[in-house]
């Protein structure tokens, strides 16, 4: 099975709750960061990898302003679909809601909150991407105990992964891109809900680690991967975005660009989409890449 048949899944629901009231009435993964839905972030993050069979998870309540947000994914030359998730019964129910959409291929899983930008990030992705082994990345940071954490023997090698551990093994969190081989599927299907309800991203990561079958890559600190989970971790994700746009002229996660660079659509497509977005710059972004 090559990389180009990798399926990608953006997971998309949950109640937002930490975030209330700006999510009472939308989803989380909608509301902007800076110029663009939270959601071309992740989007762009698959693209970048090469995946080009997107299924979005949401709730039932959010499908229909994904769809109208997103489309079948023609405007990004990627092919989108959609499921629902009716609870946010954990993030490795994704596989089994997705289990249709995988069939027989391996799969990529990322968070519709998480933000990833960086020096040698798309050769990170597209590397991991080519792998017949599972592949999760770690990042350090100041607060561990907010995620999933690695543990690492002392020379280096990861032993194990703990949820939200009171005392973390180390400093390192697995971040929320996940890149698995198909059996991914039954082992969804196997585990068991956690205490809090919820079928663990986390155990599965140590089934693979035990299976010896997952390669624990570190995203070094020219990368940034950005927390959107507090009022205040989005409003500095916000201006860590609109910082370095400013600064560079370039847009960060513009699915279009991304698109247009992979040659997945065409300088005429490009124009005709830019033509719909003229009176907020972001049209007028996308016709300066065709001159430029
Ligand atoms: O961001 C990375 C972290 O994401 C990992 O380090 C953890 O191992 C992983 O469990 C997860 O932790 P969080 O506490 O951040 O997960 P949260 O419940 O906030 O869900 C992350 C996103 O996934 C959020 O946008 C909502 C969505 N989600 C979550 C669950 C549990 C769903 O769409 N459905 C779900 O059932």
């Amino acid at each position: 099975m090559s990389y180009s048949d990798r399926k990608g899944i953006i997971l998309a629901g949950g109640t937002g709750s930490r975030l209330f009231p700006i999510t009472k009435g939308i989803s989380k993964q909608l509301i902007p960061v800076y110029d663009k839905p939270m959601i071309f972030y992740p989007l762009s993050t698959l693209m970048l990898a090469g995946i080009k069979d997107i299924l979005i998870i949401t709730t039932k309540e959010d499908l229909k302003i994904f769809k109208s947000c997103l489309g079948n994914g023609d405007n990004f030359g990627v092919k989108i679909s959609y499921e629902i998730q009716p609870k946010p019964e954990g993030i490795a129910q994704a596989f089994i809601i997705g289990e249709k959409f995988i069939g027989n291929s391996p799969v990529a899983l990322i968070l519709g909150d998480n933000i990833f930008y960086g020096e040698g990030i798309s050769s990170l992705l597209k590397g991991a991407n080519k792998k017949k082994n599972s592949s999760i990345f770690a990042y350090q940071v100041s607060d561990p105990e907010r995620y999933g954490v690695v543990e690492f023997s002392k020379d280096g090698k990861a032993i194990g992964i703990q949820e939200k551990p009171k005392d973390p093994k180390s400093k390192f969190a697995i971040t929320g891109i996940y890149f698995y081989d198909n059996s991914v599927v039954k082992k969804a299907k196997e585990i068991s809900s956690s205490p809090r309800g919820e079928l663990e991203i986390s155990d599965i990561n140590d089934i693979y680690l035990k299976e010896g079958n997952l390669s624990v890559e570190v995203f070094e600190r020219g990368i940034a991967w950005l927390d959107t989970g507090t009022v205040d971790s989005l409003h500095e994700a916000s201006s860590f975005i609109r910082t370095i746009e400013h600064r560079q002229g370039l847009k960060i996660c513009c699915p279009e660009e991304i698109a247009w660079r992979n040659g997945w659509i065409s300088n005429l497509k490009l124009e005709k989409l830019a033509l719909n977005y003229l009176k907020s710059g972001y049209g007028s972004y996308l016709l300066s890449l065709l001159e430029d």
